[in-house]
């Protein structure tokens, strides 16, 4: 299959391209397009062999459901068959943008779009582009991101193309993403409610507006796996490099000290895994460069941005673990950042990403 690619405006998307892509929606098509968040991989919600479809291109494991992109209110009443009173306070806050609520779904959505779960998790992405396709598609979206399962999620549509081209109709490309990081799925169906995985948009957001704490359990926290395939990715390694990767955690990360015993635990674990002359790649922060002067040739750094700045360290992560593997690194050590605000996410995507390969110190 030759794979349609369409250069669009991110903030005002030319109506020819949005056209075609949803026409080939609605012939029952996959068609990638662009949120705040990543890229997703959108068929018709309503559509059970585009459902399945999204399954097999990505090898996704059956039983981990897909989230439902609205672009209005009104198909919410579709996709959802109940609505907790929190939904209207959340939704008026933060829709459109990245957060995903899991809700009982409606007898509308089918069980593939599920897994299976008798709830759905919905969203309103605050893009252009997404909400255009899904108006003209006329029919909410499901879609996950829009890369091979278990790899970083793409946020340039040439990530897109790396992992799908050939197998889905086609690429909405708007440029890089803005988030670069996926959206906070929180269960509703539960009191107090649950976070499913920590994203774009920081836990303490959610708190401040609902006036209660949001239960954290451990595997949101990327510290282990779930018993049941409940929610994001917790049966699998995921957002990982094909690079072997361990993430070096410190309790503490507020002064020089810390950060000085924080960069000797990844030089001594880099060093180790370059011994054998393979390629290491050290993921290091504005702070912590400068302590990273004395390494051999086979050792490379890369910055994420400022500890002080987490949304820049969010932003350049599933990028720069896609470049890693294009650079050929076999290892990669990364430092750990503290848990507060979108270091939570952070920390949980690394911690998966490494396949919980973590050493703390
Ligand atoms: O930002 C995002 O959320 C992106 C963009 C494209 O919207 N999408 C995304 O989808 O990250 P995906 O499929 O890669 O991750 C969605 C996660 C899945 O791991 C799934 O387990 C969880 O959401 N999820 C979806 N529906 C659920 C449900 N009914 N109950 C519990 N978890 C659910
Ligand atoms: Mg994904």
């Amino acid at each position: 299959m030759k794979t349609k690619l369409w250069k669009v405006n991110p903030t005002n998307p030319e109506q020819q391209a949005i056209r075609e892509a949803s026409e080939l929606l609605k012939q029952g098509g996959l068609v990638a397009f662009p949120t705040e968040t990543v890229y997703g991989l959108g068929a018709i919600v309503y559509n059970k062999h585009s459902v399945k479809k999204i399954f097999e291109v990505k090898g996704r494991p059956r039983n981990n459901p897909l989230i439902v992109h609205i672009s209005n209110l009104n198909q919410l009443n579709d996709v959802v068959s109940k609505v907790p009173e929190e939904l209207e306070l959340l939704a008026e806050t933060f829709w459109p943008g990245p957060l995903t609520l899991v809700l009982p779904k409606s007898p509308l959505v089918p069980l593939e779009v599920t897994a299976g779960l008798p709830n759905v998790g919905v969203r309103m992405p605050a893009h252009r582009v997404a909400l255009a396709l899904i108006e003209e598609a006329e029919a909410p979206l499901s879609a996950p991101s829009a890369n091979v399962s278990g790899s970083p999620s793409p946020t340039l549509a040439e990530h897109v193309l790396k992992d799908l081209d050939g197998k889905i109709e086609g690429v909405l490309d708007a440029g890089e993403t803005l988030y670069g990081v996926e959206s906070t799925i929180l269960d509703l169906t539960v009191k107090p409610p649950v976070l499913l995985r920590p994203g774009a948009l920081p836990v303490e957001k959610l708190e401040e507006v609902l006036g209660l704490k949001v239960q954290i359990p451990g595997f949101a926290r990327g510290l282990n796996e779930s018993e049941v395939a409940l929610a994001p990715g917790m049966k699998y390694r995921h957002y990982a490099p094909k690079a072997e990767m361990t993430v070096v955690e410190s309790s503490r990360y507020s002064d020089q000290a810390d950060l000085i015993k924080l960069t000797e635990a990844v030089k001594k674990h880099a060093l180790y895994t370059s011994s054998t002359s393979a390629r290491t790649c050290i993921l290091c922060t504005d702070e912590t460069i400068v302590f990273y002067s004395d390494l051999p040739p086979n050792v490379a750094v890369k910055n994420l941005g400022s500890r002080r700045d987490p949304f820049t360290i969010a932003r350049n992560l599933f990028k720069t673990l896609r470049e890693i593997d294009e650079e050929g690194f076999l290892y990669v050590v990364a430092e750990g950042v503290e848990e507060k605000g979108l270091g939570l996410t952070i920390m949980n995507r690394l911690r998966k990403a490494s396949g919980y390969r973590i050493i703390k110190i």
